[in-house]
């Protein structure tokens, strides 16, 4: 009888999967993807001719220097570099192409990026037949490319975020041409599913549910150089999570700069929670992350969701970036103080072991350092587990950047120490509070500072180190939190 039930029950559930996988309409472009492959055929036999001149196999490396988005492009890259012959190294120096998969969020990204241009300058000088390729956000900036045309003229390919699909096509036209090769799209409508993708780790990986952005907060450049908001196809989702769990994959994280308004633009609009209730029934696949979420647009369906599921991690990571309704108005964040305290509430409410992260700014235009006690307050009341505190950056071209009452160097330093001070001590009073539980980890890898030791994390997203061996790599084990020491534990496994 109950076995009947269970056949059943399973019938049932592949009927629902079917219909739920003919009702979408695809976003994949199939013909742009067949032409990419027939560019990697090409690209490969220059890769090939160039591996008989080395008398080896010819070197590739990526540098990601952006968020978790950029590090599942550079993952892209590379997975179209292997195919066509490449072996992908770590050092720079090692590299017969080098790609530098760019960021421009804060100036300090552009900064890093033309420091090490010259650097790869001096490299190359010595590498006459190496090759420099730079794509990612930071191309997509007015001026950078006009910058790079006359200072770094050493640049082989200039890529932007739209056209990364066409990396094949792209280097088959720097293998057969001197000049630079710049190409740069304003805005695309094109998804293009598929290609190869090679994974940093075997265990975990990043998918894109969506890409671009319409929020537009007025400090943003993200919405610029990442265009608008556009959902993949939830069809084309789930069978890459499915792929991925036959391939040993247990911890999946959703990307999106805002997943809570993942599908509402669908020719069949669908939710982000009813997304994850898709991705949950997903068979060998035990770890379920997101991120980013707006708090403007976090459901209470999704809230549901995460309660009832023991898939998805509890953590949620929901940028307040500022506490002061003022300072929240002119950010154009569409929400207020009290709401955004409302929300924290619920959700602690609803799954009172959740831990909540955060990301914040100083010196947003006009800020004074009573915003900034604002700010103070909401870290004090919702006791974060983490959060990461930025002083504002003037990105040219959004509304922030044109706004008068930019805040002096000196005013943002000392509101910026007094609010990190405050986000340490409520993260690790927060740590504390885990002394003595056991809980699951995943373990992810040797640590760097004690090779005896495996380093671990918990569903809160926490780390935890513990004598183990690279044998356990990839599995969930219980871990007894022994000893705190500021935001990370020391432990054991236990039985
Ligand atoms: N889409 C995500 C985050 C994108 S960028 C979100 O909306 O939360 C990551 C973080 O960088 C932002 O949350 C913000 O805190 C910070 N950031 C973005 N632009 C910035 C700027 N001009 N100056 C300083 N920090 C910035
Ligand atoms: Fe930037 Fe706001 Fe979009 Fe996040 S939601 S990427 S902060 S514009
Ligand atoms: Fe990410 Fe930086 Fe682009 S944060 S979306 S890589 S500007």
């Amino acid at each position: 009888m109950f076995r009947c039930n269970f056949i059943s029950f399973h019938a049932l559930y592949s009927i629902e999967r079917e219909k739920f996988m003919t009702q979408y309409t695809s976003t994949n472009d199939e013909r742009e993807s067949k032409l990419q492959r027939e560019y990697m055929d090409r690209a490969a036999v220059y890769v090939a001719e160039l591996g008989q001149r080395l008398g080896r196999r010819p070197r590739c490396c990526v540098t990601t220097f952006g968020c978790q988005m950029n590090a599942r492009d550079s993952e892209k890259l590379l997975g179209i570099l292997t195919q066509i012959g490449y072996e992908s190294v770590e050092a720079e120096e090692d590299a017969d192409f080098v790609i530098y998969n760019t960021c421009t969020v804060r100036d300090n990204a552009d900064r890093r990026v033309y420091g090490r241009l010259g650097f790869l300058g001096s490299l190359k000088s010595k590498k006459p037949h190496m090759k420099i390729a730079l794509c990612g956000c930071m191309m997509q900036e007015a001026g950078v490319v006009e910058k790079i045309r006359k200072s770094y003229r050493f640049v082989d390919l200039v890529f932007g975020t739209h056209n990364i699909f066409k990396f094949a096509e792209l280097m088959v036209t720097m293998f057969e041409n001197r000049e630079m090769i710049v190409d740069i799209w304003q805005e695309t409508d094109k998804i293009v599913e598929e290609l190869p993708v090679s994974r940093k780790y075997p265990y975990k990986s990043g998918i894109n549910i969506m890409f671009g952005c319409n929020n537009f907060c007025s400090y943003c450049i993200v919405p610029y150089v990442r265009g608008r908001e556009r959902s993949r196809d939830p069809k084309e989702i789930l069978r890459e999570i499915e792929r991925l769990a036959d391939d040993g994959v247990v911890e999946v994280m959703l990307l999106g700069q805002n997943v809570n308004s993942y599908g509402k633009s669908l020719p069949e609009p669908i939710s982000f929670a009813r997304l994850l209730r898709e991705v949950e029934q997903i068979d060998g696949l035990k770890r379920i992350r997101f991120m980013t979420s707006h708090p403007k647009d976090l459901s209470d369906e999704l809230i549901e969701v995460m309660r009832r599921s023991d898939k998805i991690c509890r953590h949620l990571h929901l940028p307040l970036q500022s506490g002061s309704d003022r300072i929240l108005r002119a950010m154009n964040r569409r929400y207020t103080k009290d709401q955004y305290l409302a929300l924290t509430e619920k959700l602690k409410r609803a799954m009172p072991d959740i831990a909540i992260t955060t990301d914040l700014i100083v010196g947003f235009p006009g800020e004074t350092p009573e915003d900034v006690d604002e700010t103070i307050d909401v870290v004090r009341r919702v006791r974060y587990d983490n959060a990461f505190t930025f002083i504002y950056s003037k990105r040219t071209g959004t509304p922030a950047a044109a706004m008068e009452n930019q805040v002096p160097e000196a005013v943002v330093r000392e509101g910026f120490d007094r609010l990190l001070k405050v986000v340490q001590d409520t993260a690790r009073e927060r740590a504390a509070l885990l002394k003595g539980r056991v809980m699951e980890a995943l373990v992810e890898e040797v640590n760097e500072q004690d090779r005896s030791l495996m380093t671990g994390r918990l569903s809160n997203n926490m780390l935890v180190h513990f004598p183990a061996d690279e044998s356990q790599i990839g599995r969930l084990v219980k871990v007894s939190l022994d000893e705190c020491r500021g935001f990370y534990y020391t432990g054991r496994i236990v039985p």
